[in-house]
């Protein structure tokens, strides 16, 4: 959920750490701190607020250390405060650690360390972290250059949860040591100079070699080399992975806000979605699946679990893949998916999309579908992101880093990789004609041009949002798959505008929700399927005879109607049609977020990525 920086180098550490951590706001932005170890002591600075409050802070441009460890926050444990904030130090400030996760186990930990004279100043579970490790430290006998090390690896012995660590002592002033579990933490190499991040972005902008460092993995960091060491301390080697993201990616790229520019990334991020793995007139290719015509027809359902807008791609994906493939989905929000006792066995496959590839709904939702004997499959847009460990199959959605809180470019890609997978599926089992799928194909590979074109009709969409913005309530309504993008378009609005809305299948609406419709009352139409626009809009209709303002998104040539204003998009397959819907509703909660004067990027209590439950 936090956000972690770390350097160890030649050059001053803070300018780098506080560069990184603003590139890690999203990921938490309630605190921020760092510490160095500057002549010989610890030195910790921390602040309530976003990272600009930490780099106004007395003395913070006069640290000339070149090592550190630096952390932005979201608050689980304790509320935001400089002293809840990380770094956390022990008693004796010989060890300072940031944090990310949650450990299970503190208050346990917290009880033994008090028993053991330990004194406690925040409210975090973290502080039970530096002084579990100066506990074994001052334990231990043996005076050797492994002492802090050991020490280390104790204490993480003890942790119950997920965590992200770093520490840094003023007793090894050259080195820093770091550990995952369960959360995501990557090394960046140089030249005498190594990085540490939670997220790539973070560092992107000087090294795109990368180690990934897998669970429990001790490693220790020093400017001139990087070391791993299992549980028992025996040292191994790792590859470096070079991640070819371009750093001017991970930037704002000209545009005011983040979501703007993934908005406007998408035609880009489908082209990279769909790479080389669709071409018409040859069957789809994914390298890393292996999937049978015996495996997949003896298969009784496909479960799909994630969370939040994933989980709405799912719902567009259950479409595609029961059209093509005849075979059931069950969509399924992962942390229900995870208590429910799911039916699922050899015969399901459970296929989990997250962006983040870190959420730990999702991760437990896709551990206990592989203990009960099925075979899972990740859809993921972070190359070696934890799920990615622990799923049989990982494919990639290759969108590029999504830096806005409320997603976009990543649901579309989402969206196409499930149509693409659904297609390969239906090749396999030979389940759909040949002219279907050939003509999915071509719609597929015509989206990027046609998002275009949504994009560079603007203006309508912006007066609309407009008359709008300073509404309390607002509805959406779809039939079928339209259904699934009201959803999301009715997500997009809360996220970032803070507006009450409701998605309804819209021949739902006079089962209850028409009681609410009154004069004034705005409500979103979507309609894209040829065969359900009737109903549709006639849903519509008993809105406007009842008082309602309303704007509608749709590919088909609408009868005379009396709609306030009416989007046109693209025409394309019903199946993937959502992609060029959803566009025109991510940018109506993005004009409102703007006319409102709100923070698009980094909505109000929402974080990028939540690896915890
Ligand atoms: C958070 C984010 C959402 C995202 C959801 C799932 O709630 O704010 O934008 O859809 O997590 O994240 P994932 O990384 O698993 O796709």
């Amino acid at each position: 959920m936090c956000g972690i920086v770390g350097y160890v180098g030649e050059n001053r550490a803070t300018p780098i750490l506080i560069n990184g951590l603003l590139k890690l706001e999203y990921r938490g932005y309630d605190s921020a701190g760092l510490a160095v170890v500057e002549n010989g002591n610890l030195a910790v600075m921390k602040n309530k607020g976003r990272v600009s409050n930490l780099e106004e802070l007395d003395g913070i441009n006069n640290l000339t250390s070149t090592i550190g460890i630096a952390h932005t926050r979201w608050a689980t444990h304790g509320r935001p405060s400089a002293e809840n904030a990380h770094p956390h130090m022990d008693n004796s400030k010989t060890f300072a650690v940031v944090h990310n996760g949650i450990i299970e186990n503190y208050n346990e930990l917290k009880d033994f360390l008090i028993s053991k004279g330990y004194t406690f100043y925040s409210q975090t579970d973290t502080e039970t972290i530096p002084n579990l490790i100066h506990y074994y430290f001052s334990r231990d006998e043996k005076d050797d250059g492994d002492k802090f090390l050991r020490a280390v690896r104790s204490a993480c012995n003890d942790l119950k949860g997920s965590y992200a660590i770093e520490v840094i002592s003023n007793l090894s002033p050259n080195e820093c040591i770091v550990v995952r579990k369960d959360s995501p933490l990557v090394v960046g190499v140089g030249t005498n100079e190594n990085y540490i991040a939670s997220d790539i972005p973070a560092i992107l902008p000087f090294t795109k070699n990368f180690y990934l460092l897998d669970d429990n993995e001790l490693t220790v960091i020093k400017k001139d080399s990087v070391f791993f060491y299992d549980n028992s301390l025996e040292q191994h080697n790792k590859a470096i992975k070079n991640i070819e993201w371009d750093a001017l990616s991970a930037e704002k790229d000209g545009y005011e806000d983040y979501m703007l520019k993934e908005i406007f990334e998408q035609p880009n991020s489908i082209r990279e979605t769909i790479g080389s793995r669709l071409k018409l007139g040859e069957e789809c290719n994914f390298d890393d699946l292996e999937f049978s015509k015996e495996y997949l027809e003896n298969l009784n359902k496909i479960y799909i679990v994630a969370c939040g807008t994933a989980m709405h791609a799912g719902l567009v994906g259950k479409n595609i893949i029961e059209k093509l493939c005849k075979i059931p989905v069950t969509v399924d929000i992962a942390s229900e998916f995870r208590y429910r006792d799911p039916l699922v066995d050899e015969k399901t496959l459970c296929i989990y999309i997250t962006q983040s590839g870190e959420t730990a709904d999702t991760i437990a939702a896709l551990k206990l579908a592989k203990s009960k004997g099925s075979k899972t499959l990740a859809i993921s847009n972070v190359i070696g992101s934890s799920i990615t460990r622990e799923a049989d199959y990982s494919i990639y959605t290759h969108a590029g880093p999504e830096i806005a809180v409320a997603s976009t470019k990543a649901y579309t890609s989402q969206v196409v990789l499930l149509a693409i997978l659904a297609i390969h599926f239906a090749e396999i089992l030979e389940a759909s004609d040949k002219e279907t799928l050939e003509n999915l194909k071509t719609d597929i590979l015509d989206l990027p041009t046609k998002i275009g074109a949504v994009l560079d009709n603007l203006d309508d969409l912006k007066e609309f949002a407009k008359k709008i913005y300073t509404e309390k309530d607002m509805f959406f309504l779809g039939r079928g798959t339209d259904y699934n993008v009201a959803l999301e378009g009715s997500l997009k609005l809360k996220e970032i505008s803070y507006i009450h809305s409701e998605a309804y299948a819209a021949g739902e609406l006079k089962h209850g929700p028409i009681a609410l419709i009154e004069n004034g009352v705005t409500v979103i139409g979507i309609i894209t399927d040829s065969k359900l626009v009737e109903k549709t809009i006639s849903n519509m209709q008993e809105v406007i005879t009842r008082g309602a303002k309303t704007l509608v998104i749709t590919n088909q040539n609408l009868p005379n109607t009396h709609f306030d204003y009416v989007i046109d998009i693209p025409n394309t397959s019903s199946l993937i049609s959502p992609i060029l819907s959803v566009i025109p509703l991510q940018l109506l909660a993005y004009y409102i977020s703007k006319y409102k004067g709100l923070d698009v990027d980094k909505p109000r209590n929402l974080a990028k990525s939540v690896t915890v439950e």
